[in-house]
């Protein structure tokens, strides 16, 4: 071992990332409820575009994404040159960490927070501080307490995840408003679109300066797989972002998928409709049989048990009838499991076997 070549401060502190699991040893058919996934898959119209891109495959992509930021500022009523793309909402939140936090900095997460935060400050040298939340919500007092004259970012998901929950449009102006000016507030809208009539931020963004906003097309659009996400901000912030974002980090795959994604309005409320009936159905029936779960506004709800024991033993019987959910221990919440909104048969298959284990006929 060469003891000379060392990383970059920070590096040896990040904790990998742990994505759900989705094989089960003995199933074939696994029920995979573990990844926030969207179980009517993309629109036809995106795997047309996806399929139909393969003929270009010997020439390299278009850099500047023009026509899925025309595609995204159309649809969502934004300015094209204030939206940014990348290789997942991952990468955009990458662009942000790595643009405006460095060696000294501090980064705030808040207590159940999504585990990238932590992850991507680490790789920027930066310290991520957590905010304690409040009954799983995100606690607005306690991040303007724990600001100090280091903090750079603050990272909210608005809904959260894993908890499901949101902040209130109000407490988040007042949040924007009275953070340091210099402090960049970003507002993670992975699951914005499953909540009814939020604009995920777009509002806050084009109130203040130094608000960003990400999304993602991996959630309500069906394209986990394919790995696009998207930014919008102010235009001084987007050009900093584009300045570390490699030239041709999306392929054309992506983003003609993505742009047919996105423009089939249709399809995209459908999934939104079908996500809020089984998600308010698996939440009343968890709650009829005792199992404690806060009002959703994603595409997952958070079962609370009454002990860790319990929610492990929830987990194995699930696996054994071939179900995957996600254990959320790892957010501080060990007594929960995370369980993605599938279709009509995959809500009752979940709670059938909840039913059963708790003896409820
Ligand atoms: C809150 C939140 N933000 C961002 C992401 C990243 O999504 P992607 O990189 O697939 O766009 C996820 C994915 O699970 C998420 O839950």
């Amino acid at each position: 071992m060469n003891d000379a070549i060392r990383p970059q401060p920070g590096i040896l502190e990040i904790a990998l990332y742990v994505s759900g699991e989705s094989k089960l040893a003995g199933h074939d058919d696994v029920l995979k409820l573990s990844s926030n996934e969207n179980p009517y898959g993309p629109s036809p119209r995106a795997k047309a575009a996806f399929a139909e891109a393969a003929g270009n495959l010997h020439r390299y992509p278009s850099t500047d994404h023009v026509a899925l930021r025309r595609a995204l500022g159309e649809i969502h009523g934004l300015d094209p040159d204030r939206i940014i793309c990348g290789v997942g909402s991952d990468e955009v939140l990458q662009f942000v960490t790595q643009s405006y936090a460095g060696p000294g900095d501090e980064v705030i997460t808040t207590e159940h927070g999504f585990s990238m935060y932590p992850i991507l400050a680490h790789a920027a040298g930066a310290v991520p501080v957590e905010v304690a939340e409040r009954e799983r919500r995100v606690d607005v007092d306690a991040i303007l307490a724990a600001v100090t004259a280091r903090t750079r970012i603050v990272f909210i998901a608005n809904p959260a995840n894993p908890t499901g929950t949101m902040v209130a449009e109000d407490d988040l102006r007042r949040l924007a408003r009275d953070l340091p000016g210099a402090v960049i507030l970003v507002l993670d809208g992975a699951y914005a679109e499953f909540a009814e009539g939020f604009d995920g931020g777009v509002s806050l963004v084009e109130e203040f300066p130094n608000v960003v906003m990400t999304r993602t097309f991996s959630k309500i659009h069906g394209l986990g797989g394919l790995r696009i996400g998207w930014g919008y901000a102010r235009r001084e912030i987007i050009d900093v972002l584009n300045r570390v974002r490699q030239p041709f980090n999306l392929s054309e795959a992506q983003m003609a998928a993505a742009e047919a994604a996105v423009r089939d309005v249709e399809y995209t409320r459908f999934c939104a409709t079908e996500n809020a009936r089984w998600r308010d159905f698996l939440r009343q029936a968890l709650v009829q049989m005792g199992v404690g779960c806060d009002e959703s506004f994603a595409n997952f709800v958070l079962a609370r048990f009454a002990s860790a024991a319990e929610a492990d033993a929830v987990d194995r019987a699930l696996k054994e009838a071939g179900i995957l959910v996600r254990k959320v221990a790892g957010y501080k919440l060990p007594e929960c499991l995370r369980i993605t909104v599938g279709d009509e048969a995959a809500c009752r298959r979940v709670l059938g076997v909840i039913a059963a284990f708790k003896g409820i006929r």
